[in-house]
């Protein structure tokens, strides 16, 4: 394999591991400067320069993008995309990722247990974001940030209020989140490679510290983690949209309570705790992906006029509940059921025999007009847009106040 490794900086532990586990592989293998690449959307395909030359023919990339760079890093790894080079993390699950926030509403949708997390932006509704997340202690966050700066532990309703007010005075978004406290200053870490997480350690704060960042102090210790635990670590990771990722998980009364998703996972902490060789395992996993690109199917697909993509919910007295998929006529509308997800399991290419429950969500490729009469009609759009009214602004009787806010 030809591989590219995407750094800025060369001499990172992280990079050099990956390096030398993908030579001592027989590999060809490129530590590549993110900041030198030149998208080039001149010609009749994507392409990409490195140092203003063009780039040669890698078989895979492993994107290592910092915080500093997500924009024209993610840019780069979305141009090897287009070229179909297989990246075990794609841009768009780097840039998810990436943000605290947009991480946790992608994970919420499929069920993760996280910490309970509130945004608001109005002074007027701090107060009850903190209540809703259970009240004070609350931990703050920053939605970028790393190592654990721009995590604070706010002891009193009044100082989290104070510190929430200055941030937003300095335009700055702050989640609000529950403290965990059961978990007693320590996390894991899981380092999820393809399906299954090939390292884990556990993470201790030091003294009055909350927060287990070996920036922050922390020490660290290989753990052997409970199936839970590792299977809520993949199916996060993937979510996401990672293949190569490091899942932090508070320890809940009730089990794991995902944190965040890290897309360039450092190495050396849990290369020493551990004494495995994770990049090893990330170099083998990619060689063997590599020929395997991700695809957009959404994009790909959407590109037949009147076909699409679309997820269709069996409800609670849908005509599909206890039909199979043979029986329930979607065959002859042209649809193609891709998968089928029930509760947390999903079912690849689910066979004719299928037969359908109440809960089900099937991801359908199809007509949009046979897809559209499944879809509840409150997500149905008017087809054409109406003409402006006579009178476009008017008064809602009893809401008179309406518009002047
Ligand atoms: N809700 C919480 N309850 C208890 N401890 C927390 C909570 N959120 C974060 N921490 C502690 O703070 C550390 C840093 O938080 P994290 O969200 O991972 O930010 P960063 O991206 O800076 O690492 C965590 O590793 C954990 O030890
Ligand atoms: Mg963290």
């Amino acid at each position: 394999m030809k591989l590219a490794i995407l750094s800025r900086s060369l001499r990172a532990y992280s990079t050099q591991r990956l390096r030398t586990a993908a030579i001592d592989r027989g590999h060809q293998v490129k530590v590549l400067d993110t900041l030198r690449f030149g998208i080039d959307l001149t010609g009749d395909e994507p392409d990409l320069h490195f140092r203003g030359r063009p780039l040669s023919v890698y078989d895979a990339v492993i994107p290592r993008v910092g915080a500093s760079v997500t924009y024209f890093g993610t840019a780069v790894v979305r141009q090897f995309e287009q070229m179909d080079v297989y990246t075990p993390n794609t841009a768009n699950g780097i840039m998810n990722s990436r943000d605290k926030l947009r991480a946790s509403q992608i994970l919420s949708r499929h069920n993760i247990a996280m910490p309970a997390t509130a945004l608001v932006r109005n002074r007027d509704e701090v107060r009850g974001a903190i209540e809703l997340v259970g009240g004070a202690p609350v931990v703050l966050k920053l939605l970028e940030g790393t190592q654990g700066i721009g995590v604070i532990l706010a002891p009193t309703t009044k100082v989290a209020e104070a510190i929430i007010e200055t941030l937003h005075g300095a335009n700055q978004q702050v989640l609000i989140q529950r403290f965990v406290q059961e978990s007693r200053g320590r996390d894991v870490r899981a380092l999820v490679v393809g399906d299954r997480v090939v390292a884990s350690m556990r993470r201790r704060a030091q003294g009055e510290e909350f927060r287990s960042n070996v920036h922050r102090g922390g020490t660290v210790e290989k753990v052997d983690l409970e199936p839970a635990y590792e299977e809520v670590a993949v199916r996060s990771a993937h979510i996401m949209g990672l293949r190569v990722a490091g899942v932090d998980m508070l320890e809940g009364e009730h089990g794991p309570l995902v944190m965040e998703v890290n897309s360039s996972p450092g190495l050396r902490g849990i290369e020493a705790a551990t004494k495995l060789d994770v990049a090893g395992a990330i170099v083998d996993y990619v060689a063997d992906q590599s020929g395997f690109p991700d695809i957009d199917v959404r994009q790909r697909l959407a590109v037949s006029t009147g076909y699409g993509v679309a997820e269709i919910a069996v409800l609670a007295g849908s005509e599909l509940v206890g039909r199979t998929i043979a029986e329930s006529g979607l065959l002859e509308m042209d649809v193609q059921v891709l998968t089928l997800h029930r509760g947390t399991r999903v079912t690849p290419n689910p066979g004719p025999g299928k037969v359908l429950e109440e809960g089900d969500r099937l991801l359908c490729f199809g007509r949009h007009e046979g897809m559209r009469s499944l879809i509840p009609a409150r997500s149905r759009r008017p087809k054409r847009v109406r003409r402006l009214p006579k009178q476009p602004i008017h008064d809602v009787p009893g809401q008179a106040e309406a518009l002047v806010r």
